[in-house]
C-alpha cells in the first residue's frame, strides 16, 4: 500500500515533528477497514484498552472499558466516542494501516487507536507528545489544529481529560474518509464528528523520555553492580575544612556515575530489548516448547511464519554482517544465517523460511515461537 502523490522526504524535510499537514484521499480506493460493530465487540473484550467519552465541551465525561454489550445501547442520542487502543494487534487490516508510513522506523512506531463517534462526539481539544497521522476512516470529521503548546498552556479543570482552555485554532478541515491529518507532537487539535458514523484511525508514535531513558538505564545498569563497587579514597589528605566537600571528592564520584553509565554497547543491548518490551499481554506463547526438530518439520512443509501483531521486532547492526535482534523484550545475538533470518523477520509480518535450515535457525525461530513472538501460519491452527 503506497501513499499516492504523498513526497516523503518533502514531509520528513517539512512537517515531521515540525508542521500539521492535510493529505487529502491518498489511497486511491480507500474503504473502511474496520466495522463499527467489530470496534465495539474489541471494546467489551478485558485485553484491550478502551475509552468512552461521552458529552461535548467541558461538561463531557471519560468510562475507562471493557464495557458490557449493553452499554452502547443506553448512550442516548447525544454525543459521544469511543476509543480503542493497539487495535492493530488484534486485526491484521488495522496492522496494515501501518505499512504506508513505515519511512518511520517501526521503532518509532506505537499503535493504532480507533475511535467511532456519533454527530458531534470527540475527545476536545488536547494535545499529545507524540506525532500521528489521523486516517479518516469513515464518515466526516472537522478538525481544527493548532498552535503548538506546552507545559504553560491552560488546561480546563477537568479531572480525567486535558483539554485546552480558550482553544484558538490556526487551521481548520473537514475530513472525508481517506483524508489524512498529520499532527507534530505539541500541536493543540481538536477533532469533531460531522454527522453519526465518524471512524478516525490514529496511526500514532512515541518517543522515549529522557526521564525514562535515565531511570531505566541507570536501574539496569544498578543493578549489576557489586556492594564493594564504591567510593574509595585511599589517597585522602587532611583538608582544611572538614564539611567541605572538595572538587576532587566530586570528580571522582561524578565519575563513578558518568562511567557507568557511558557504555555505549551495553546502552544499545538495553535500549533494544527495553524498546521491544510489548505493552499489552497477547496469548501466543504455547503450552508445550515448540523444540527445533517441530520447528523443522514444518519448515519441510513451506509452512510460513507470521509474526505476532502485538510484538516488537527491531535489530541493530554489530558489524561483520553480525547483529543483534530484539523481540518482546529479548535479545538474540545472530551471524551469518541467523542475521538474514533477523532481517527478514524485522521487514515484514510474515517469512518463508528455505529448508533445509541450520540448527542455529531452527533454534532462534524456536526460542521465539515459544516467547510468543512468532507462529507458524497453519491453516489447520
Ligand atoms: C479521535 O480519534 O477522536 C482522537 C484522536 C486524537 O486526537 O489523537
Ligand atoms: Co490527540
Amino acid at each position: 500500500m503506497r501513499l499516492s502523490g504523498f513526497d516523503i522526504d518533502h514531509f520528513l524535510r517539512h512537517h515531521w515533528q515540525k508542521a500539521p499537514l492535510l493529505i487529502r484521499n491518498p489511497w486511491g480506493d480507500w474503504h473502511n477497514p474496520l466495522e463499527p460493530d467489530e470496534l465495539a465487540g474489541l471494546a467489551c473484550d478485558e485485553n484491550v484498552e478502551s475509552r468512552l467519552v461521552i458529552g461535548a465541551d467541558a461538561a463531557r465525561k471519560m468510562e475507562n472499558g471493557p464495557f458490557p454489550e449493553s452499554r452502547f445501547g443506553k448512550l442516548g442520542t447525544g454525543p459521544w466516542t469511543l476509543l480503542v487502543q493497539a487495535v492493530d494487534h488484534h486485526v491484521p487490516d488495522i496492522a496494515d494501516l501501518i505499512e504506508p508510513f513505515r519511512f518511520v522506523p517501526d521503532w518509532r512506531i506505537d499503535d493504532v487507536m480507533v475511535s467511532y463517534a456519533t454527530d458531534g462526539g470527540g475527545v476536545g481539544s488536547h494535545y499529545d507528545q507524540y506525532d500521528v497521522f489521523l486516517v479518516q476512516g469513515l464518515g466526516r470529521r472537522r478538525w481544527r489544529v493548532g498552535p503548538r503548546c506546552d507545559a504553560q498552556t491552560p488546561l480546563l479543570p477537568h479531572t480525567d481529560l486535558r483539554l485546552i482552555a480558550d482553544f484558538e485554532a490556526a487551521d481548520e478541515w473537514v475530513l472525508e474518509p481517506g483524508d489524512i491529518l498529520y499532527v507534530p507532537p505539541g500541536f493543540a487539535h481538536d477533532g469533531v464528528a460531522v454527522g453519526d458514523d465518524c471512524m478516525t484511525y490514529s496511526v500514532g508514535f512515541r518517543a522515549p523520555s529522557r526521564a525514562e531513558l535515565v531511570e531505566g538505564w541507570s536501574e539496569h545498569q544498578a543493578e549489576r553492580m557489586a556492594e564493594d563497587d564504591r567510593y574509595a579514597d585511599p589517597d585522602l589528605v587532611q583538608q582544611a575544612q572538614p564539611g567541605e566537600i572538595t572538587p576532587a571528592a566530586l570528580d571522582r564520584l561524578h565519575g563513578l556515575v558518568t562511567d557507568a553509565l557511558s557504555d555505549r554497547a551495553a546502552f544499545a543491548r538495553w535500549f533494544g530489548e527495553y524498546n521491544s518490551l510489548p505493552k499489552y499481554d497477547s496469548d501466543w506463547r504455547p503450552e508445550q516448547p515448540v523444540g527445533a526438530q517441530a520447528v523443522a518439520a514444518q519448515l519441510a512443509q513451506g509452512v510460513p511464519l507470521v509474526r505476532n501483531p502485538a510484538a516488537r521486532f527491531a535489530f541493530i547492526r554489530q558489524g561483520d554482517g553480525a547483529l543483534v535482534l530484539f523481540a518482546d523484550g529479548q535479545s538474540f545475538d545472530c551471524a551469518g544465517d541467523t542475521a538474514v533470518l533477523a532481517e527478514q523477520l524485522c521487514a515484514g509480518r510474515s517469512v518463508t523460511v528455505d529448508h533445509p535450515a541450520s540448527e542455529a535457525v531452527l533454534t532462534l525461530i524456536a526460542a521465539l515461537i515459544d516467547q510468543g513472538s512468532l507462529a507458524f501460519d497453519d491453516e489447520d491452527d
